[in-house]
């Protein structure tokens, strides 16, 4: 069987940067660390980056790349190659379940940055300079509302083709020639307009001499003074756990449909740590400059704070377009503030499609092009269900389960069954066979304990505080609880067409099959 491959290690590398920057670093992390302790929420955040994030990253590069040199790039198949129990591979579905639910809602999200950048290089949202003003074209845009802006979702609905477009043009060219050719041209302009945007926040200073207090420095100390009282919160701990889940990728299972096109002995052990450092370059210090203290330095430190509260797309699709109205060349730096966004929610959303469609071609044996069609119709499909009752949590259901709690169990789950079920010395040889660094020997004992005992907490805090008002909508209005009820609906649907997927391909003898890949 011949298994499609990645051309070059940068290429590989820029991917797996691509897949792990996105949305998430842009958007979640400056609010999130503004919101819990500012500068102390980076003392859980690296804590848990190094006991949780860079371990499981080793962990799914490796698994990924254990299973595709077998034939079997994602979790039902991996994990039966790991631990020949019957119930392995059923496991393996909430690897194909998270991503793709995932995807639903981050497709929404990533047209809306796409249609925002048009409309700042054509000035469509030029005059509403206040954040009512915003506000209402946000909602107008979104169709939630009918304004002088906008008087249907006619906009909202051309990006959202144009963005599912693209993503399926991508995943029908295949590994190297959409998802790495994509990532090789997307990286390295996300990088460049990152770094333009850090360098035009920082030289703002202070906008309105006759406003002192409004100023980039006093932003910077808004969201980087500690507040160290914020650390016995247990809420700031879980807050950052889930923020690093978030931002690596990881407990989603697109990581191992990535590595599963890497060859027998690539490097896992260097390519995790680039990535990973890719990506804190892009979050701690491109997110953390840009959103945050420009909003401090245009509309008070008071105003941000309530912003940011609301939520992390007010800040980004309501506050910074008038922000860029205030700036020379404003519609320049608007839309590269959208167009960044752009590519990094779309250098991440063909990661969430991979594993389905890696799924259907390793182990029903399908054609590229009928998986990312049967996959891009029915995503397709399930997106709009998100753009028509967005007012009705129908996103935010889909977030918690399988942003929020499905990426921590899953991530438990695979930690588990690589290094109590298969081994903590086969695991450990996986990991650091064709390492081009020397991986610490520490990381044995982390992995091994530390980290699974990491996301026992993690889970058990969760399902203390929050799991039962969450199974019982207690913050859902009654108006809102049947879309509730839907978005379960579907995630129930999707775990129960892929339960018999899996069936099937076991049944037929594929899935604990070694396959001999070339
Ligand atoms: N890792 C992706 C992001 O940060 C999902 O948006």
């Amino acid at each position: 069987m011949e298994r499609e491959r990645w051309g070059t290690k940068i290429g590989l590398i820029l991917a797996l940067a691509g897949n792990a920057v996105g949305l998430g670093n842009f958007l979640r992390f400056p609010v999130q660390a503004a919101g819990n302790g500012g500068g102390a929420f980076m003392i859980p955040y690296f804590i848990a980056l190094i006991l949780v994030g860079i371990p499981l990253m080793w962990t799914e590069l490796s698994m990924g790349r254990f299973g595709g040199h077998r034939g079997h790039g994602t979790m039902p198949g991996i994990f039966q190659l790991l631990w020949r129990h019957p119930v392995a591979k059923y496991l393996g579905v909430l690897g194909l379940l998270l991503p793709i639910t995932v995807f639903i809602y981050y497709l929404v999200v990533e047209s809306w940055t796409l249609g925002f950048s048009f409309f700042s290089l054509v000035g469509k949202y030029n005059g509403a300079t206040t954040q009512e003003a915003m506000g209402g074209f946000l909602r107008g845009y979104q169709g939630i509302a009918r304004n002088d802006y906008f008087n249907g979702m006619y906009w909202a609905y051309f990006f959202f083709i144009a963005t599912a477009a693209i993503n399926y043009i991508v995943l029908r060219r295949g590994i190297r020639g959409g998802i790495e050719k994509l990532a090789n041209i997307g990286m390295p302009l996300l990088i460049v307009m990152a770094i333009a945007l850090v360098v035009r926040v920082l030289s703002l200073g202070t906008p309105d001499p006759s406003k002192p207090d409004q100023s980039v420095l006093n932003g910077l100390g808004f969201i980087w003074n500690p507040d160290f009282g914020a650390l016995r919160n247990p809420k700031v701990w879980l807050a950052a756990a889930g923020q690093i889940f978030f931002t690596l990728s990881v407990g989603f299972g697109a990581i191992q449909a990535y590595s599963s096109y890497l060859r027998k002995d690539d490097d896992v052990a260097l390519s995790g740590i680039a990535t990973v450092s890719t990506n804190e370059f892009c979050e701690v210090i491109c997110g953390g400059t840009i959103a945050i203290p420009i909003a401090c330095a245009f509309f008070g430190i008071a105003a941000t704070q309530t912003i940011a509260q609301g939520s992390s797309f007010n800040l980004a699709f309501q506050s910074m377009p008038i922000v860029f109205q205030h700036l020379p060349l404003g519609n320049i730096f608007g839309f590269m503030w959208f167009f960044l966004l752009f590519i990094a929610g779309v250098t991440s959303s063909v990661a969430l499609t991979l594993p389905a469609v890696t799924f259907f071609m390793d182990e029903l044996g399908w054609t590229r092009k009928k998986a990312v069609n049967v996959i891009s119709i029915f995503t397709f499909a399930a997106s709009n269900l998100v753009i028509f009752f967005l007012v009705h949590g129908f996103m935010d259901e889909l977030d918690f389960w399988a942003g929020t709690f499905g990426v921590v169990l899953l991530a438990f789950i695979e930690i588990v069954v690589f290094f109590w079920v298969f081994g903590k010395d086969k695991a450990w040889e996986e990991i650091t066979r064709g390492a081009e660094i020397k991986v610490p020997s520490i990381f044995k004992f982390i992995m091994k304990y530390v980290t699974p005992l990491f996301l026992v907490a993690i889970l058990a805090t969760w399902a203390k505080s929050d799991l039962i008002k969450v199974l019982r909508m207690d913050a859902v209005s009654p108006e809102n609880r049947p879309y509730v009820w839907g978005a379960r609906a579907l995630m129930l649907a999707i775990i129960a067409g892929f339960t018999i997927l899996v069936a099937i391909a076991s049944r037929r003898g594929g899935l604990s099959k070694e396959r001999n890949v070339i």
